[in-house]
């Protein structure tokens, strides 16, 4: 097969978030697939916060990439060649295929196969993807909201939180958003369907929180971390239930900033503080992505992506994200 593969490698080691210099760009023949293997024309690849942890050298749950390798990603594309026994040509996967037009697979970096033919293959790596799952799950089993609880949550207007928010309200709930600009605020409020929306960057976040959640919090979905999560939790219900999500907001990793002491939040309110990984919940992601593939055709879940044009978009998208410059799932799309 005569074709180039564009690709997006890691050049050197960031010490915090990465920056467009830390990547570069290089073109190679795509490699001849052999017996059981098959060949992925990426269309989309992903951007999320977690890429921050996979270069850096602060110990993770995934071993860093390492310098000169195609940058790890999740994507969706389309096999265009296949010599495997149980995927064929025109079949659409997702799974961690790098950032790079073409990538080689066994199966063993496949997700899924996108089965849902009459949505965008995009949806497979946001609201249908791993920001779906994990907002549904983290909601549904750590939070475990009851129809009429607030569900407060952080970066709201983002890929893992606007899922959050839509799918509390269909749980019944009273939601509210906490984003970082007045525009997300709107999007939140008129487009995610949020009862709520905090800017937290303009307003007092103490007093907008009295003022949306009178009877206090019942759920938080804590994305942030941060300045943020230390005022949410002075605003517990009791029995107030808190997941774990992400830290965004945390600037250090090593040290870790020192914050306030929870403890007595905690202990008063009652209340539950749970991390939880997503990876932990893989056996029932299809029973996950089938509930929400129907919410959205049911118009219930809302599409939230910010489409990137062109593998040259992607070094410095990861950045974006620590900027609050994207809104919703952040894509590049190359295909
Ligand atoms: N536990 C898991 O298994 C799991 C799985 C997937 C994702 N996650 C986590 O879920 C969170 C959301 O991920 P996502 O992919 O949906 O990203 P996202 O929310 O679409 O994008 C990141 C958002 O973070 C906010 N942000 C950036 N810097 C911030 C700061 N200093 N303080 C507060 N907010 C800040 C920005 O929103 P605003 O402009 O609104 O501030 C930005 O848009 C991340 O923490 C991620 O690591 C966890």
């Amino acid at each position: 097969m005569d074709l180039t593969n564009r690709r997006i490698l890691l050049s050197s080691r960031p010490t915090g978030v990465p920056e467009a210099d830390h990547f570069a760009a290089d073109e190679v023949p795509v490699p001849e697939i052999t017996d059981g293997e098959f060949l992925v024309q990426t269309e989309y690849w992903s951007v999320d916060p977690a890429m921050r942890g996979w270069v850096n050298a602060a110990p993770n749950y995934l071993p860093p990439v390492e310098i000169g390798a195609v940058m790890r990603s999740f994507g969706v594309g389309t096999i265009v060649a296949s010599r495997h026994p149980n995927y064929a040509e025109g079949e659409v996967v997702s799974g961690m295929f790098g950032w790079q037009h073409y990538a080689v697979s066994d199966g063993g970096n496949v997700d899924r196969k996108v089965e849902e033919a009459d949505l965008p293959s995009s949806l497979a790596l946001g609201v249908l993807g791993l920001n779906g799952v994990t907002a549904y799950f983290g909601l549904t089993e750590v939070c475990e909201p009851a129809a009429g609880d607030t569900v407060v949550v952080s970066t709201a207007a983002g890929a893992v939180g606007s899922a959050v928010g839509q799918i509390a309200q269909i749980l019944g709930c009273r939601t509210v958003g906490i984003t970082g600009s007045a525009e997300k605020a709107v999007l939140c409020t008129d487009s995610l369907g949020y009862d709520a929306a905090i800017n937290y960057r303009e307003e007092n976040l103490g007093e907008a929180l009295r003022l949306a959640c009178p009877d206090g919090i019942n759920c938080y979905f804590d994305n942030a971390c941060g300045p943020i999560s230390d005022e949410v939790i002075t605003h517990l219900a009791i029995g107030a239930r808190i997941a774990i999500c992400g830290t965004v907001a945390l600037t250090e990793w090593d040290p870790i900033p020192v914050g306030p002491r929870v403890h007595r939040q905690l202990l008063v309110a009652r209340a539950r503080m749970q991390g939880f990984l997503i990876l932990d919940y893989k056996a029932r992601f299809p029973e996950a992505t089938e509930k929400l593939a129907n919410w959205v055709r049911e118009g219930k879940l809302a599409r939230n992506e910010h489409i990137l044009e062109g593998a040259d978009a992607a070094p410095g998208a990861i950045k974006m994200l620590y900027e609050g410059k994207n809104t919703g799932k952040l894509l590049v799309h190359v295909n």
